[in-house]
Formats: structure tokens, sequence, C-alpha cells
């Protein structure tokens, strides 16, 4: 796509302020960064609205815990439509880091992550909510 270079006002100290926080970020370029920003409020957009998403969910549990493994996999069987594709990590004699990666409606992404966080025995989760790549 070809590149199209506009001004914008800005004042001097949020300039700065900006030039400190993409230096810290190690963006090579202020065009770069501002780049980035748009982007994200793209994504942020798809996933308020009703665009295909993609992301992923992770979680640490123990699996000793009674029963925790058979519910993460009922619900995950119950969003199988939204799932594609996972990956269990055994990190210790104890815990497990599983990935779960989505695809589809984010309200359902959303959902599944939810449920899954919320499921006695998981110690942490995170939804890392990023996009198909189209329209961003
Ligand atoms: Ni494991």
């Amino acid at each position: 796509m070809p590149l199209i270079r506009f001004g914008v006002s800005i004042e001097k100290g949020l300039l700065a302020r900006f030039d400190r926080l993409i230096r810290d970020k190690e963006y090579t370029n202020r065009s770069e960064a501002f780049r980035d920003l748009i982007r994200k409020e793209l994504v942020l957009e798809q996933w308020q609205g009703s665009h295909e998403i993609a992301g992923a969910i992770t979680l640490i549990y123990n699996h000793h815990k009674r029963e925790l493994v058979n519910k993460l996999m009922d619900i995950q069987h119950d969003f199988g439509d939204s799932i594609i594709s996972s990956q269990h990590i055994h990190l210790d004699h104890d815990n497990c880091l599983e990935v779960i990666a989505v695809k589809g409606s984010p309200q359902q992404a959303q959902k599944l992550a939810d449920s899954l966080k919320s499921v006695k025995g998981v110690k942490h989760g995170t939804l890392s909510m990023s996009t198909t790549g189209k329209g961003v």
C-alpha cells in the first residue's frame, strides 16, 4: 500500500513524553510507533464489535487439583468452534501452562477466557486480544 505523509500538531511536552516512551519501547522512529498506536485502537475496535478476531488464552494451573483438568476440558469442548489450537506444557512437577489459540467471535473468545479463568484452581489466566490481521 502507498505511504501517505501528513503533519500532526502536538504540544511540545506531550511529544517529549511520547519520544521518551517510544525510546524506552525501542521503536526506531515516531512513524512506526504511531502506526502501532493506530493498529492498537483498530484491534480494540474489532474486539468491541462483531469483527472476526484472533488471540490467545494462557492458563497456569496445578494439574493435581481434583477435577480441574476435566473441567477445563469440558469447557473447551463447549467452545470448540472458537478454538483453533492448544498447547499444554508441563512447567514443573505440579504446574502446567496451557496456551489456547482462538479465532472467531470476540464475545465467544471473551466468554471462553472468563469461563476458564474462573475455574477453581486456575492460578492465573490471560486473554491476549489480537487480530486476524485483516483490516489493520
Ligand atoms: Ni502438565
